[in-house]
């Protein structure tokens, strides 16, 4: 197919979300790219001129080139750890899906990233697979802006998608220690970080669904835990519970 066909590439809808979330640039990053449906898709609607899929894994590396290797030299597949094989001021948006949140954090606050997000790096499209607080907190520490906080359900899984913009001048690039400062949040904080402004919105059906999931969850380790008599079980029931009573607070169980 060629990447003119990719037009009307037709994507699961947490991609198409991502996809649709990009701004119209240049060049844009799509680190962690697997199957690089999303650089495909983002330079064959003509959203992006070029793009550049990251991937850390030569199988998936291996992959992406072979798909781009019958497509266009607008599209170029990279070896490397997360922004490592990016030049400053190449790039105008990267977006890193489909991991947990805690290796989106890493990704984004690693010395060598923060030098690109302090040069100039106007956005990024982040989807994590859990720990969306780490997102909120990233954005909260650096000055980056959340402009689009979107939870949407695809096959009976509710994923959320964020975009981030950032300001002119950036708050902070150098994050050392505030990984640290994350975990000794208030457990109100942490939750409010977590589940973001979707809380109020009572018509989104996938953040209800995710909701009711993660009452559940909870409440499964609390009878778990309950069962348990050590001190270190005890310790995690009182900080459970804090968290299912946080969460009440925030969006009352039914
Ligand atoms: C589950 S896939 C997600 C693929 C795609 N982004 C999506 O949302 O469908 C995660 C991919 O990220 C890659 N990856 C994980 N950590 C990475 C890192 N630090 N730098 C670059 N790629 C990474 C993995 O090799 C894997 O191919």
């Amino acid at each position: 197919m060629h990447v003119s066909d990719k037009r009307t590439l037709h994507l699961p809808l947490r991609l198409e979300a991502i996809v649709r979330m990009v701004s119209r640039v240049d060049c844009v990053a799509d680190i962690g790219s697997d199957h690089g449906l999303v650089p495909l898709a983002l330079v064959g609607r003509g959203i992006v001129g070029r793009a550049i899929a990251i991937e850390v894994a030569l199988g998936p590396l291996q992959a992406v080139k072979a798909a781009f290797e019958r497509q266009h030299y607008r599209l170029e597949a990279r070896l490397g750890d997360g922004m490592q094989p990016l030049r400053q001021g190449e790039v105008q948006g990267v977006v890193v899906a489909g991991m947990g949140g805690a290796t989106i954090w890493r990704i984004l606050t690693d010395a060598y990233a923060g030098k690109l997000l302090k040069a100039d790096l106007p956005e990024l499209v982040l989807q994590p697979m859990d720990a969306p607080g780490l997102i909120r907190w990233f954005a909260r520490r650096s000055g980056y802006e959340i402009d689009r906080d979107v939870w949407l359900g695809d096959r009976g899984i509710s994923y959320n998608v964020l975009r981030l913009t950032a300001p002119a001048a950036l708050r902070e690039a150098d994050f050392a220690g505030a990984y640290d400062e994350f975990l000794k949040l208030s457990i109100k904080s942490r939750v409010e970080l977590e589940y973001g402004s979707a809380v109020y919105d009572l018509t989104n059906a996938a953040f209800a669904a995710h909701w009711r999931l993660q009452v559940a969850k909870h409440k499964r380790i609390v009878a778990h835990l309950e069962r348990s008599v050590s001190v270190e079980a005890k310790r995690r029931y009182a900080q459970v519970m804090e968290w299912l009573d946080g969460m009440n607070r925030l969006r009352p169980f039914e």
